[in-house]
């Protein structure tokens, strides 16, 4: 064989798995179909949404919170086309930074389509039509997701848009009709809404981002309903059509009756679905589930026990950072060691302002599973800090289990909560309780205070500053 390992796909679990083979001595191979490397994630996905969300803010900013802190600007502007070639930028900048990675450790990178040939060998059809074939004692599918979409709601890429669309219009919409207000829906949603575009959530289910803790999609809506948005929940959209310079986007309320939107755009994000397009797993053998996910056992192993597959592409969390693990772990497993992936902690954030994160269980899931629990709670506009910053929207909520008192789950909607996170992350790994959080110094004024004082109303209603 050629190569130890085939990656096929460079996202971040591709990218990352990779490198951890090389790591390990491993000769390994990344394969992937576009010129630059990184995926969904650095290409269409968390990298290229985070600037434009952080664009958006300050403009969001400049125009409605400068005044009030005494800085007065004249003749404010939106300047698309410069907020889109900043986004380019940074994305180029990051994708060039992965091509350094992989030669630095020393991997083949091979771009074009790849295929299975048998179960270890690879086809590579380039973009100028030439084909190479290479062989693998192990082969790591990490081919992703794409967007995925309903037969009532055809997207056109025009008016009818995905993420990848969103992510480099010409002119900010006047009127963005958004399907779907989870995690895409709200982060793009606001983007727009920030620059002035009337935003229209139309959804399925009856909240903002309805598969995180139920508190937080209440609090989220009340933060983007100050944006200007109307909410359309339990929504059921029957037909989607691009008129020409206008989409007109019908639903049936929950009550049967019909609703007509029109607008200029329509961003359908409704969920992503795995990607195993043209890679003939057929001539490996590798068995996808009903939901077209690649199928793998605990050690991340297809049927072909040779052949691996992580991330978007498998079950579980569509993340950047769940994919990363699960490439580390693969990695690891091939040479004989024995990672671990422990993926009920893996945390969940979502970029709006105040921005949601959360790890652990949701207050849903602790009553479905019957678990004694107890629940602390903090308000951010009790924190000198964000009363400093103007940032009072938002609290931390703690559920911590009733006997042992062991944090069973963190959700946070506030400033710098995709930060904050990462203090839940450590000390749920740890098992700490959330005594041991409320006894531990948080330095004043940080926001990282509401943690502390959740965990104190999760201990004993301790709370200090409400
Ligand atoms: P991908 O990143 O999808 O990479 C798969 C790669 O495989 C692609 O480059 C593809 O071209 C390549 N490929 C596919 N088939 C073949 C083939 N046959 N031959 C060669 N190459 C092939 N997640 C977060 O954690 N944080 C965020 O902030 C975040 N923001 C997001 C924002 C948006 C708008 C979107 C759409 C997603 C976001 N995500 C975010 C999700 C995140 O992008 C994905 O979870 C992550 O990219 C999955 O990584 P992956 O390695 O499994 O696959
Ligand atoms: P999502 O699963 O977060 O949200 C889809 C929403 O669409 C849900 O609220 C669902 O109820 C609704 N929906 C489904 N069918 C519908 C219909 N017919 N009509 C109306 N509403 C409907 O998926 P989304 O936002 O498309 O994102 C895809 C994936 O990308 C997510 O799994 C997410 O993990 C990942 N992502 C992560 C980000 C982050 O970590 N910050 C940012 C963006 C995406």
């Amino acid at each position: 064989m050629e190569y130890d390992v085939i990656m096929i796909g460079s996202g971040p679990g591709g990218y990352t798995g990779a490198i951890r083979c090389a790591q390990l001595g491993l000769k390994t191979a990344i394969i992937e179909k576009y010129p630059a490397l990184g995926g969904t994630c650095l290409n269409v996905g968390c990298i290229p949404s985070k600037a434009l969300l952080d664009s958006s803010e300050h403009f969001y900013n400049a125009s409605h919170t400068f005044a009030e802190h005494g800085i007065k600007l004249a003749d404010l502007q939106v300047d698309l086309a410069q907020m889109i070639k900043r986004k380019q930028e940074v994305v180029d900048a990051t994708t060039k930074g992965i091509n350094f990675l992989m030669k630095k450790n020393k991997i083949d990178e091979i771009h074009g389509v790849g295929s299975f040939v048998d179960p270890h060998t690879i086809k590579i059809v380039k973009a100028d039509g030439s084909e190479q074939t290479i062989t693998g004692k192990n082969i790591i599918i990490a081919t992703g997701s794409k967007p995925s979409s309903f037969p009532s709601m055809p997207i056109d890429k025009k008016r009818v848009i995905t993420s990848t669309e969103a992510l480099k219009l010409t002119e900010v919409p006047k009127h963005l009709i958004v399907i779907g207000a989870g995690v895409i829906g709200a982060e793009l949603g606001s983007v727009y809404a920030r620059l002035g575009a009337k935003v229209s959530f139309v959804e399925f289910a009856d909240s903002m981002i309805p598969t995180m803790d139920k508190t937080m999609g209440k609090e989220l809506q009340k933060a983007i309903k100050k944006l200007g948005a109307d909410f359309y929940f339990s929504h059921k959209v029957t037909k989607v059509e691009n008129t020409g310079n206008e989409v007109v986007v019908s639903a049936d309320s929950p009550k049967g009756e019909q609703i007509t939107l029109t607008g200029d755009y329509c961003l359908v994000s409704v969920g992503r679905r795995p990607y195993t397009d043209g890679l003939n797993l057929e001539a490996a053998g590798v068995k996808v589930d009903n939901r077209g996910r690649v199928e793998v056992d605990n050690h991340l192993r297809t049927n072909v026990p040779h052949i691996y597959a992580l991330g978007d592409v498998i079950r579980g969390a569509m993340l950047a950072h769940k994919a990363e693990e699960e490439g580390t772990f693969i990695a690891e497993t091939i040479v004989g060691q024995k990672p671990h992936v422990h993926y009920r902690l893996i945390p969940g954030v979502v970029y709006t302002w105040p921005e949601v994160a959360a790890v652990g269980y949701t207050e849903e899931e602790v009553k479905q599973e019957g678990i004694p629990y107890k629940v602390g709670s903090f308000p951010f506009k009790a924190l000198g800090r964000a009363r400093a910053s103007m940032d009072i929207d938002g609290l931390v909520k703690v559920l911590a289990h009733k006997e042992t008192d062991e944090i069973l789950g963190v959700h946070m909607i506030g400033a710098r909560a995709a930060d904050m996170i990462a203090e839940a992350v450590v000390a749920m790994e740890f098992r700490a309780s959330a005594e041991d959080v409320s006894r531990m110094s948080h330095a004043h004024p940080t926001y990282t205070e509401a943690f502390k004082e959740a965990c104190l109303d999760a201990t004993d209603k301790r709370a200090i500053n409400i």
